[in-house]
């Protein structure tokens, strides 16, 4: 690559950050087409089940403090696809319904920097019935800057001091996305790593992502006397650095931290915060720390590391009680942080934090699953139905073993079919359509077929076929015809057989079916 331009800029300044924000606004929901950006990790049924349960036990302890009456806002930053917003208040209102306790309401905000991913959400299907019942809401919001919430539904303002309950703050993959400062210390002096930009050629008739893609950096270090001043809000920890750390890179949360800062004012009480990233809250991780590469997502966006370590350093300094895994994590690290007065007393929501992170997590399902997608197809199906239930009944682990349950129906017991077809309505309750992702419908529709389920088959096979009929294939039609002849419904058998024809004029079986209805 020749370089066309070199230019110097203080790493949170440097043009990266409105290249990636700029990708965000274009794309849109698209973002997450077949995974460009990464979401399976951090919006999977498991974790949001790891979510609802910790707000569950936190809705517990606001009752056990007498505060039943007002509204618990949780406010999602950087919610992108929407996923685990969904899975969050399926698990939420399932809990809060199982309990049958007196709890106080809730309200989940989802909210994105891109006001294309915001007028997306509202049509979404599978949240229409919260919209209804008033338990979600939406907002753009820049969380780099923006310092109230305007909600599209109720048309409410959330401005500073408004709340009288903590807010809930979940951010996924979002420390990591939005810009961060990149320090150097060494010989307890601290520098910034300024970064030389490097441009693909022919930059300006390049797309985003292409510019994105062939951005190349280096550092340079220049010292920054102001981070050791006096005055400077988060010098505390910057003296544990100095005193702690040698020739390491450290990425710092500046944006981050002044942004949870302006969302705990909004409310009287403080607020708490669920979060998941590749992010370490152990010093050690940084220790002679090399400059960070960026992780490119499908050449189109980039993440880097969240600094936990700064985040939990500076709440626990504002008195905040913050939770992590005891164990070293893989893949995601998970935290709860507590910014309240007398945060030991939310005894349901540490209890929550420690059976649904703590001990087992969504980063230790999310290493399970990894190991166990190249192994399904030595899998028998009570190993596939209990792997299935632990990942709360996830849409693409059963996209994944389809076949292997279909090659295992032969021998299956009637109580594991029976098991499967519980399985496939409780996925299908749960399941959060994506833009491009796969015909879960239809999967689920051929399956139970070949269970000769005909009543459920039908049902899934014709919402298949109702989603996207240009595609909808032959055989679809043909098991649809027998369903319905199964079903006593002929005259909607025989429909499904012209269809069929029309498809494949020489289809002999539905030739010969129709040639009983059709004599001519
Ligand atoms: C890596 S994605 C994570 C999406 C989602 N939380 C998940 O876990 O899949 C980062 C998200 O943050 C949003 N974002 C980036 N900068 C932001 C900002 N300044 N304010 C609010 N959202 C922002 C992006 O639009 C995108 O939806």
């Amino acid at each position: 690559m020749t370089v066309e331009k070199k230019q110097r800029y203080r790493f949170s300044e440097a043009p990266i950050w409105e290249l990636q924000r700029a990708y965000y606004e274009e794309k849109g929901l698209s973002a997450w087409n077949n995974d460009q950006v990464p979401q399976y990790i951090t919006s999977n049924p498991m974790i949001g089940a790891a979510y609802a349960e910790m707000l569950f036990g936190f809705l517990q302890d606001r009752a056990a403090k007498g505060e039943h009456a007002e509204t618990v806002n949780i406010v999602e930053l950087g919610a992108g696809a929407g996923r685990l917003a969904f899975q969050v208040l399926h698990e939420l209102c399932q809990l809060v319904d199982y309990a049958g306790i007196a709890l106080p309401p809730f309200r989940y905000v989802m909210t994105d920097l891109a006001g294309s991913n915001v007028e997306a959400w509202r049509k979404h299907p599978a949240l229409q019935t919260y919209i209804q019942r008033g338990m979600v809401d939406f907002a753009r919001f820049d969380a780099v800057q923006d310092t109230e919430l305007i909600l599209a539904e109720s048309g409410e303002t959330i401005s500073k001091g408004d709340l009288r309950q903590p807010l809930v703050i979940v951010a996924n993959y979002f420390f990591d996305s939005i810009p961060q400062e990149l320090l150097y210390v060494g010989g307890g002096r601290i520098h910034e790593a300024d970064v030389i930009v490097e441009y693909p050629e022919h930059k300006d008739t390049l797309t985003t992502s292409d510019i994105v893609a062939g951005i190349a950096m280096n550092y340079e270090l220049r010292h920054a006397p102001e981070y050791e001043a006096d005055t400077y809000p988060y010098r505390e920890i910057i003296t544990l650095y100095r005193e702690q750390l040698e020739d390491s890179h450290i990425l710092f949360p500046e944006a981050g931290l002044a942004c949870l800062e302006r969302l705990n004012q909004l409310s009287q009480a403080g607020s708490v915060l669920l979060t998941a990233d590749k992010g370490d809250h152990l010093l050690e991780y940084w220790r002679f720390l090399d400059p960070p590469e960026l992780i490119l997502h499908g050449g189109n966006s980039f993440s880097l590391t969240a600094n936990y370590h700064a985040i939990q350093e500076v709440l626990e300094g504002q008195g905040a009680l913050v939770l992590f895994p005891p164990h070293h994590y893989e893949n995601i690290n998970v935290g709860c942080m507590l910014h309240v007065d007398s945060p030991q007393d939310y005894v349901q929501t540490k209890l929550a934090y420690r059976r649904s992170v703590g001990r087992f997590g969504p980063d230790d399902f999310y290493s399970l699953k990894w190991w166990i997608d190249g192994y399904i197809d030595q899998m028998g199906l009570r190993q596939v139905l209990s792997f299935w239930r632990l990942g709360g009944y996830d849409a693409e682990f059963f996209m994944q073993s389809t076949k292997r349950i279909s090659a295992l129906l032969e021998d299956a017991l009637d109580e594991e079919k029976e098991d499967l077809v519980r399985g496939i309505e409780l996925m299908w309750s749960s399941y959060y359509v994506m833009e491009q992702q796969y015909d879960l419908a239809l999967e689920a529709g051929l399956l139970l077929f070949e269970m000769e389920r005909y009543g459920e088959s039908k049902r899934f096979l014709e919402i298949s076929v109702e989603q996207d009929q240009e595609e909808t294939v032959s055989t679809v039609y043909y098991c649809l015809a027998i369903c319905c002849f199964d079903l006593d419904l002929e005259e909607q058998a025989v429909e499904y057989l012209r269809q069929l024809v029309r498809l494949e004029p020489d289809h002999d079986e539905a030739l010969a079916l129709l040639s009983n209805f059709d004599p001519e």
